[in-house]
């Protein structure tokens, strides 16, 4: 059964508690405590790197802990729209052959949706030496160029061109290992630099690299189908060209945002709540910070228990690339900073600009101000209830922990967005305790159509 029917069925059959209605909303009672303990899922931007780079492949790959999120059924609805064989084997896990994988334009309704769409470019150029892959979308925070991606692709050989709203890039000779230095470090850019050259002539070298978790798992995944890079999760990785790849399978690590949220969430209802199934590394950030604050953080080997602050101290946080605060984290605090005594800033050092959330806090009494880069938060104040919208997926997840954590009713539209990134969030709450659910209003609109 193809992937759009599938949908199609789960949706008929209301399977899909979390599903790909644009009208959903979310409607949360708050003042509840979440807790008890909550399983992560596999890490989206983990995922989606992986499944792009399987077009490298040409041989079937099983890739286990996938999320169930809408951003996965979109890139494997393109994979399967260009002529890659998609099975599903079970809720988190998935059979990819790229064997007949077709060259060509991906299907611009689905490549708009998400900006991971822009791993088309490293991956078909890395396997046929040309792409052309319509103008990616993802969250709005302001410009977000890639002139970083077209720097890396043009240094191993690549012509760009820009036309029609697509972007198009060929190597008739074929491309050749070169020393590449990022301007800034850019997740996205040092992704597709490393698919356009796993299978280049000689050695390419990726300086100033993004150096976060998942950069080094799409490495791992690359390496365990014969790739040779090193170097990943430092900011130098080196790619050594192979001549062809052989399937693997591979498991997804855990998403470290996704734990970083339902900790926040703990903090900010004061419950206790064991964030089970992650890699306690990856938040150590996001764990420092609430240690500052006054919550308390205990870690085990694979998982890490939340426990309630007597009293929420203020802190200041500045977004950096990893293993910085992750500027994913950044919305999900700002309800909590509103909770803490006295005045918090967060500066955001990776976006042009984040805050587009602030507002909707407003309309549940925060006092902010917002100045570019920069939003300081007054604390001492209380939540109360009230209907907003989510604008992108992690202010969206800021929204629902305010809604958690206020006095009242909290109507929250704009799910879809949540939905992108989160899987199965309200089913995972209301385990914790949480009073959350979903109202589909009436005029759905699909997704996947
Ligand atoms: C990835 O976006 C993530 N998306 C984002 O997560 C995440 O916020 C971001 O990395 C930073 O960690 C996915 O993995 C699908 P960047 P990406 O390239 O690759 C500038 C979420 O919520 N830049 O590291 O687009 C850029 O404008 C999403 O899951 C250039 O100027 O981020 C930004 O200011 C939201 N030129 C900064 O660098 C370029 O060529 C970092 O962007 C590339 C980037």
């Amino acid at each position: 059964m193809s992937l759009k029917s599938a949908a199609k069925e789960r949706r008929e059959a209301k399977a899909f508690p979390n599903g790909y209605v644009m009208s959903m909303k979310f409607i949360i009672q708050g003042g509840s405590r979440l807790e008890g303990e909550v399983f992560i899922s596999g890490m989206k931007n983990a995922a989606l790197p992986i499944l792009f780079a399987t077009i490298l492949v040409g041989e079937p790959c099983i890739l286990e802990n996938i999320p169930n999120v809408s951003d996965i059924d979109v890139t494997l609805q393109i994979l399967e729209e260009m002529g890659a064989s998609v099975t599903r084997l079970s809720a988190t896990s998935v059979q990819i052959d790229t064997a007949n994988f077709n060259q060509g334009t991906a299907p611009y309704a689905l490549v708009k949706r998400m900006r991971a769409s822009t791993y088309l470019l490293g991956a078909e150029l890395g396997r046929f030496h040309k792409a052309c892959v319509g103008w990616p979308g993802g969250c709005n925070f302001g410009s977000r160029p890639i002139d970083q991606h077209m720097k890396g692709f043009e240094a191993l050989g690549a012509v760009s061109t820009t036309d029609s709203g697509c972007i198009r890039l060929s190597a008739e000779e074929g491309l050749v290992g070169k020393s590449i230095y990022f301007d800034m470090v850019s997740v996205g850019a040092t992704v597709n630099i490393m698919l356009a050259a796993t299978l280049a002539e000689g050695v390419t070298v990726i300086d100033n690299a993004a150096r976060e978790p998942h950069i080094v798992d799409l490495a791992n995944f690359l390496n365990s189908c014969g790739a040779s890079i090193s170097g990943a999760g430092t900011s130098v990785i080196k790619i050594r060209g192979v001549s062809e790849l052989h399937g693997c399978r591979y498991t997804i690590i855990p998403d470290m945002i996704e734990a970083g949220t339902f900790m926040v969430a703990a903090a900010a209802t004061g419950g206790t709540v064991t964030v089970r199934s992650i890699i306690p590394k990856h938040v150590e950030s996001v764990t420092a910070k609430l240690c500052e604050m006054g919550v308390g953080v205990e870690e085990l080997d694979d998982a890490v228990i939340v426990s309630p602050a007597t009293e929420l101290q203020n802190v200041n946080i500045k977004t950096l690339p990893y293993p910085g605060f992750p500027t994913d984290m950044h919305p999900q605090f700002a309800p909590l900073l509103c909770l803490a005594n006295g005045i918090s800033c967060i500066q955001e050092g990776v976006f042009e600009t984040r805050f587009r959330y602030v507002e909707e806090l407003r309309k549940m009494g925060v006092s902010a101000m917002v100045d570019s880069r920069n939003a300081t938060f007054v604390g001492g104040g209380k939540l109360t209830g009230a209907p907003v919208d989510a604008m992108d997926l992690r202010a969206g997840a800021a929204l629902v922990i305010a809604g958690l954590a206020a006095e009242g009713r909290t109507e929250i539209g704009g799910v879809q967005y949540i939905n992108r990134g989160y899987d199965n969030l309200v089913g995972k709450l209301r385990a914790l305790g949480a009073k959350i659910e979903v109202v589909d209003l009436p005029s759905d609109e699909e997704i996947l159509e």
